[in-house]
C-alpha cells in the first residue's frame, strides 16, 4: 500500500501547477479502509492563494468521506526530503495526529515521522473526532 502511495505521489506531482516557485510537490495520502487520495500543489497568481499538496490529499479524502488517514506520503524534487509546512501539519493532525508521515525525493531518498513528532501538542482541542 505504501508503494502504490509514493508512486501515486510521484505521478501527482507532474500535475502541481507551480509557475511562481516552480517547486512542485505531489502528495498522497493512505485511509484506514485502504483507498489512496492524493492531491498537487496549486500556485495563484496571487500568491496568498496557493494551496499545498498535502492539504489537497487531504481535501480529496474529506470529499470522498474518508477522514481516517493512517499515512501521508510528500514528494519533492530536492536534495533531502520535505517536510510539510507547518499549516499543513495542522490539518493533516485534524485527520490524525499519529499518522505515518513519510517524506521522499523523486530520487527516493525517504525520511519517515510520526506526526506527533512534527507537530508535538497541535491544537486539536475544538476538533471534533
Ligand atoms: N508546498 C506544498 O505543497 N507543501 C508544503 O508542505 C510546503 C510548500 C508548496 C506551496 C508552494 O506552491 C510551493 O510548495 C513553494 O512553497
Amino acid at each position: 500500500m505504501v508503494e502504490r502511495a509514493i508512486t501515486a505521489a510521484v505521478d501527482v506531482r507532474s500535475h502541481a501547477w507551480a509557475p511562481y516557485s516552480t517547486f512542485k510537490v505531489g502528495a498522497a495520502v493512505i485511509t484506514a479502509s485502504g483507498a489512496l487520495h492524493v492531491g498537487c500543489n496549486v500556485e495563484n497568481a496571487s500568491y496568498g492563494l496557493t494551496q499545498c499538496a498535502e492539504r489537497a490529499a487531504i481535501t480529496a479524502a474529506t470529499a470522498a468521506g474518508q477522514r481516517d488517514v493512517t499515512c501521508c506520503v510528500v514528494v519533492t524534487d530536492t536534495e533531502e526530503p520535505t517536510t510539510p509546512c507547518g499549516a499543513c501539519r495542522q490539518v493533516l493532525a485534524e485527520a490524525n495526529p499519529d499518522m505515518l508521515v513519510i517524506c521522499r525525493t523523486v530520487a527516493g531518498a525517504e525520511r519517515r515521522y510520526s506526526l506527533r513528532d512534527l507537530l508535538p501538542d497541535a491544537f486539536l482541542s475544538f476538533s471534533r473526532s
